[in-house]
């Protein structure tokens, strides 16, 4: 496994394994690698011949206030995970070599990105599509894996590969949780164990609303109202957003069809988690 710098070893070292006619994969991370990564490297070995890994907390997409500089950075752990999941090449540049001047070029996608996590994280996913956009160009994968987890981002990123015409597949993979069902996160460092088991609370409410949906009910306000009954138990929890959305545009649905996405943010000490489940409805076949 080699560990890259800089934009032109990457480059180099990729186009050789392209030459060869391996199959590309990259999976992008802003590191602290935990089993959730995991589970993207070990499905790019499989599904490909060269995988890349991308490390790096990328400035752009974190707002003020936001935790840019208390973000974990184990970076020689990492390398040890990298190196047990079957990783070709790390690419870890640092900020001056992604953003080298003022950047004042970017990458917005409109609508997918103004409910949910864009309420409140202004700018966030313009910096996730511009960082994706140059890693994608930068390393030019045949495939690139994403995490359920952030179900909006995976959403974000496949409109603005299919709107750019980009030659990659967006690969989204299942959420990995803990025993108590908590999404795996780095985020989860920021926790104690008591808010640990309190957060599991988060996925008993999806269930709650997958146990709802599966028993025929349809009107969103009242199952969002049962979530939220879970969710406001959560000790010291502040309930940021509970919504059920069309899976597909992402827009708030009255009456659930078809599929649909709910999805929940919450603070909870010093971090915010978020977490989501996709419920489908089987549509009873016409008499
Ligand atoms: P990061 O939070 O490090 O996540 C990298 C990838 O791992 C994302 O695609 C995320 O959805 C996936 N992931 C995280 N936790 C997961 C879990 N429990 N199960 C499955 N997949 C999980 O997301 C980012 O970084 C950044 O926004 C990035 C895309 C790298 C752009 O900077």
């Amino acid at each position: 496994m080699e560990v890259c710098r800089t934009i032109e070893s990457v480059r180099d070292m990729v186009g050789k394994a392209r030459g060869e006619g391996k199959r590309i994969g990259l999976a992008p991370t802003m590191g602290a690698l935990h089993i959730g990564h995991v589970s993207l490297l070990r499905r790019a070995a499989e599904e490909c011949d060269f995988v890349v890994v991308s490390i790096f907390v990328n400035p752009t997409q974190f707002g003020p206030g936001e935790d840019f500089d208390n973000y974990p950075r184990p970076f020689d752990r990492d390398l040890d995970i990298c190196r047990k999941s079957g990783v070709d090449i790390v690419f870890a540049p640092t900020a001056g070599i992604m953003y080298p001047d003022e950047n004042l070029t970017w990458v917005e996608v409109e609508k997918l990105t103004e409910p949910l996590c864009g309420m409140s994280r202004t700018g966030h996913f313009r910096g996730v599509t511009t960082v994706c956009a140059k890693l994608f160009n930068i390393v030019l994968p045949d495939a690139a894996y994403f995490g359920l987890k952030d179900a909006q981002q995976a959403a974000v990123i496949k409109k603005m590969v299919a709107d750019l015409n980009m030659a990659l597949e967006i690969v989204v993979c299942p959420t990995v949780r803990e025993a108590n069902g908590l999404a795996v996160s780095s985020r989860n460092k920021y926790l104690s164990e008591t808010q640990r088991e309190e957060a599991s609370k988060i996925y008993a409410s999806l269930l709650k609303c997958e146990e709802l949906i599966a028993g025929g009910e349809t009107n969103s306000s009242k199952i969002v109202r049962q979530m939220r009954e879970i969710l406001d138990e959560i000790a010291g929890g502040e309930v940021e957003y509970v919504e059920i959305v069309d899976a597909g545009t992402l827009a708030k649905v009255e009456t659930v069809k078809g599929s649909v996405l709910a999805a929940v943010a919450l603070k909870l000490g010093r971090a915010r988690l978020i977490d989501n489940i996709v419920c489908r409805i089987i549509q009873p076949e016409a008499q």
